[in-house]
C-alpha cells in the first residue's frame, strides 16, 4: 500500500501560475481571437545578449568534437562561473567556493527544504512569492506570515512578528517591487542573530536595483555571513527563464544548532539530488558575466523597468497607490474594497488584460493586483492604453 505524502493535502489544488493558466485557457477556448497581453507570470521576452547567445553556440559546436565535448561537471558548478560570481556579483564577499551552480532558483528554494527539520518553522513576507510558502508545506513547516504593507512600508514590524527559525526573504520583493533599505536588512540580520534564526535571502531581483545606497545582497550587510544564504538567479538578470542558471551561496560561517556548517549537508545534497547545471547554460552564464555581457544584462533590467512606467502612468492617472515597478519589475497597485480575483476576472474578460490577483500571494495581498513589466515595449504600450480605458 503506497500512502500520500499527507503535507502534499496542505497545498492549494493548483500552484498560482497553473491557476491563473488554466483560466486563461478557459477564456482562450471561449474565444481563440481574444487578443491576451501577459502581465501575469514574470517571464522574460527580450533576445539573450548576443555575446551570450555567441559563446553558447560555439560551446555547443565544441560538444560536437572530441577535444570540446564535456560530459559531468564540478559539483559545484564550473570554476570559471563561481569565480566570475564571487567577483563581479559579490565583489569578493563571497568565495567562489561557498557558491553552488544550479538550474535556478525555484529548483534551489526546493531543495533548500531537505536542510531543515520540519519543526522549524518558517516566515514569511505577506505577500510573497509562494514556492516559500508551497514547498515549506510540503516539507510540514509551520508557516508563518509577516505582514508587509504599504502602512509598514513593505518591511515586516520585527517587533511584533511570530519569530521562525527560518526567514524567506526577498529584496527587490516579488511581488510587492520593495527594496528593503540598508539599515531595515541590518535589522534583519540583527534580529537573525537574536533568534538564531537563518535568512533564506532571494536576490532574483537584485538586477533591477538602481539606487547605489540600496543593497543587492544580504552580504553587504555586516554580519549577515553568521545567519544568511542567498539564492540568486540568471531567469531575470539575463533573460534566462527558458535557459535555466541560477546559484545558491551559503558562507562557511553559517551552521546548524549542533555547529555543524550548512555547506557541508548542502553540498550532500545537490551532490545525490542533482547532476549540475547543463553545462551549455554555465557558458552562457560566463558570458554573461564579462564586461560587454554586463553591460547588455544592465540594458535589459532598464527597458523592463521603462515597461513598468509605461503601466504606472494610466493607473496613477485613474487615482490608483501604485507601488514597485522603480527597482523591481513588478507593479504592486492597491484597488481597496476590491477583491483581487474578481479583478483579475474582469480585467481578462473587458480589456484582455491578464494580471496576478494578489490574494495568491499571501493574505495581505486579497486586495492588491500585481503587473509584470516583462514584456516587449509594443505589447506594453497596448496593455497601458487598456488600462487606461478599464476600470479598476
Ligand atoms: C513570478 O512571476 O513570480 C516569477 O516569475 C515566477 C518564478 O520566477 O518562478
Amino acid at each position: 500500500m503506497v500512502v500520500r505524502n499527507p503535507h502534499l493535502a496542505r497545498l492549494p489544488g493548483s500552484y498560482l501560475f497553473s491557476e491563473i493558466g488554466q483560466r486563461v485557457a478557459t477564456l482562450r477556448k471561449a474565444r481563440p481571437d481574444a487578443p491576451l497581453i501577459r502581465l501575469s507570470i514574470g517571464d522574460t521576452t527580450e533576445p539573450l545578449p548576443p555575446s551570450v547567445a555567441a559563446h553558447m553556440g560555439e560551446r555547443a559546436q565544441a560538444m560536437a568534437s572530441q577535444a570540446g565535448y564535456v560530459g559531468y561537471g564540478p559539483e559545484r558548478g564550473m570554476e570559471p562561473l563561481r569565480q566570475l560570481l564571487s567577483s563581479a556579483v559579490y565583489q569578493g564577499r563571497i568565495a567562489p567556493d561557498e557558491l553552488f551552480v544550479s538550474d535556478g532558483a525555484k529548483c534551489d528554494i526546493g531543495r533548500l527544504q531537505l536542510l531543515f527539520d520540519p519543526s522549524c518553522s518558517v516566515a514569511v513576507q505577506d505577500p510573497a512569492y509562494p514556492a516559500y510558502v508551497d514547498t515549506s508545506l510540503v516539507a510540514g513547516r509551520k508557516v508563518v506570515y509577516w505582514p508587509c504593507t504599504p502602512e509598514n512600508g513593505f518591511f515586516p514590524d520585527l517587533d511584533t512578528v511570530e519569530p521562525a527559525p527560518l526567514i524567506f526573504f526577498c529584496s527587490p520583493a516579488n511581488p510587492t517591487g520593495a527594496a528593503a533599505t540598508r539599515d531595515q536588512l541590518q535589522r534583519l540580520v540583527e534580529y537573525a542573530h537574536a533568534h538564531r534564526s537563518i535568512i533564506l535571502y532571494d536576490s532574483a531581483y537584485a538586477p533591477f536595483v538602481r539606487d547605489s545606497q540600496t543593497p543587492r545582497s544580504i552580504f553587504e550587510i555586516d554580519g549577515a555571513r553568521q545567519v544568511a544564504l542567498e539564492i540568486g538567479s540568471f531567469s531575470k538578470l539575463a533573460g534566462f527563464t527558458g535557459v535555466r542558471l541560477g546559484w545558491t551561496a551559503i558562507p562557511r560561517e553559517l551552521s546548524f544548532a549542533d555547529g555543524s556548517p550548512l555547506a557541508t549537508d548542502w553540498s550532500r545534497i545537490i551532490t545525490t539530488f542533482f547532476n549540475g547545471a547543463s553545462c551549455l547554460s554555465q557558458w552562457g552564464g560566463v558570458a554573461c558575466l564579462q564586461p560587454d555581457g554586463l553591460q547588455a544584462i544592465d540594458q535589459l533590467a532598464t527597458y523592463y523597468l521603462s515597461n513598468a512606467a509605461l503601466l504606472r502612468a494610466p493607473l496613477e492617472a485613474a487615482g490608483l497607490s501604485v507601488y514597485g515597478g522603480r527597482q523591481a519589475p513588478y507593479l504592486w497597485v492597491h484597488t481597496p474594497g476590491r477583491d483581487s480575483w474578481e479583478l483579475f476576472a474582469h480585467l481578462l474578460h473587458t480589456a484582455h488584460l491578464v494580471v496576478v490577483p494578489g490574494a495568491g500571494f499571501g493574505p495581505s495581498g486579497r486586495n492588491f493586483l500585481r503587473l509584470s513589466a516583462f514584456g516587449t515595449r509594443p505589447s506594453m504600450e497596448e496593455a497601458a492604453h487598456r488600462l487606461a480605458a478599464a476600470t479598476i
